[in-house]
């Protein structure tokens, strides 16, 4: 009989995956890098929110190029790893839980960024609109997301916990693009630019592994 599958609370898979999660080996998190840097973004003099920053793979990098770098997250244990990465001054960490409205004013920001978190969020319209409260008038949002049409062939985040050596599984929600593309329009955003990427080695015509999204908060 095969074992059935063992699926954690999303904020206790991050505690446990924190030791480990920038050593395993991970495709998907690879390539979101890849993903967020062809973006050519200029941050510049700009003031970026990662939300779900884990163990601080993106906000080391936004700190090189960043006036300032606020980051969320709600594992302890990803934030740890993020804290000892990144000790810049005009870095900043928070625990906090994306679902509940975003410790900062109104048009604090002029990026919102995010890799790999959405798909563990159940209503992406707060979210949203949480981003675009944030934003000054001008101001993007980026996600990058695990594609959905791989979710539908059973993809999901998994990870060997260290302490047990048991595979388990990171809960997870399936959003279409539709639903992103249309929260964010909900909120306000202005869509900028829909991607989806693949592995450099897939066939061109593959079922893609990410996509990415960006929007712009309008002026006025
Ligand atoms: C797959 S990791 C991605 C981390 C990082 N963005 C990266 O690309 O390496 C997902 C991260 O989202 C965080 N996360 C998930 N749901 C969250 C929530 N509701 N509030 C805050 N952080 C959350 C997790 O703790 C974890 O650090």
């Amino acid at each position: 009989m095969t074992e059935p599958k063992r699926i954690l609370e999303v904020q206790t898979s991050y505690d446990a995956w924190s030791a480990t999660y920038d050593s395993d080996a991970n495709p998907t998190r690879d390539l979101a890098t890849v993903a967020l840097e062809r973006q050519q973004f200029d941050f510049a003099g700009r003031d970026v929110l990662e939300i779900g920053c884990g163990t601080g793979r993106n906000t080391v990098w936004l700190a090189e190029r960043a006036r300032s770098v606020s980051a969320l997250d709600f594992s302890e244990g990803m934030l740890e790893r993020a804290r000892a990465r990144v000790t810049s001054e005009t870095v900043s960490f928070a625990r906090h839980d994306v679902r509940e409205p975003w410790p900062a004013p109104d048009h604090r920001f002029d990026f919102v960024l995010e890799t790999l978190v959405l798909e563990h969020i159940d209503e992406l319209e707060p979210v949203f609109r949480e981003a675009f409260r944030v934003l000054k008038p001008g101001g993007e949002f980026f996600l990058c997301e695990l594609h959905p049409f791989r979710q539908l062939q059973g993809k999901q985040a998994e990870f060997t916990d260290p302490a047990t050596g048991e595979t388990v599984f990171v809960t997870a929600v399936v959003h279409s693009v539709a639903d992103f593309v249309n929260s964010a329009i909900a909120a306000g955003f202005e869509i900028v630019r829909l991607d989806e990427w693949r592995a450099e080695d897939a066939p061109e015509m593959s079922v893609p592994r990410l996509f990415t999204l960006r929007g712009r908060r309008p002026h006025g």
